[in-house]
């Protein structure tokens, strides 16, 4: 039988991602990487992908947003939302707000296309199976220096797993989220 983690490093969920607070240190953080492209994996109908969007434009850096847009492709035994759950989103939406951005629609990591190396990550998918495949396809493409933010390791049970398992040497901000910097 599988025990679940510690629940000591769960916080309650009081900001969301997009919030202004959390949307500017994201952005900082992107912002303040060496040259090349963002990713960010989870974008829904594109709340946080717009601060990544307008730092790339300005910053003259190529953004990949995946998703599937048809909600959580998986869910397992300590994950917090069902498959299925966050569909209430479009594809299109997305397209129309960030009209410059590579957006693929589909199951990350399978749906992923060839990309220039690869500066920044905001991963938000949720789930430990989704992390976990984040964790898995993304270190050999990152820049020296290159990070990748895990929104969810703050609040989700599945994320924080998958986080600890490939990365145990990850750094927990003071807002929860946990950072991996590429040597
Ligand atoms: C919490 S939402 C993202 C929220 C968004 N970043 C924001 O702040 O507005 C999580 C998203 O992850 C997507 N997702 C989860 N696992 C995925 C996977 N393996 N491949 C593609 N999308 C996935 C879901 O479809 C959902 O839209």
């Amino acid at each position: 039988m599988m025990q679940s983690p510690p629940l000591m490093n769960i916080q309650p969920i009081l900001l969301h991602a997009s919030s202004p607070p959390m949307l500017n240190k994201l952005k900082a953080l992107a912002e303040s990487v060496p040259s090349g492209a963002f990713v960010e994996v989870g974008v829904h109908n594109g709340n946080t992908a717009v601060g990544l969007y307008e730092v790339a434009i300005a910053q003259g850096r190529e953004l990949y947003l995946y998703d599937t847009f048809s909600g959580m492709p998986y869910s397992g035994w300590d994950d917090h939302h069902q498959i299925g759950e966050m569909s209430d989103c479009s594809v299109q939406t997305v397209i129309t707000r960030m009209p410059k951005a590579h957006v693929i629609e589909g199951v990350f990591p399978a749906s992923a296309v060839p990309m220039p190396p690869i500066a920044f990550v905001h991963a938000d998918a949720d789930q430990y199976e989704s992390t976990a495949g984040i964790c898995r396809h993304f270190p050999p493409l990152m820049v020296p220096g290159g990070q990748i933010l895990f929104d969810d390791y703050r609040c989700l049970r599945g994320c924080i797993r998958a986080v600890d398992e490939y990365f145990p040497g990850r750094v927990v901000l003071d807002d929860g989220r946990a950072l991996v910097t590429f040597g």
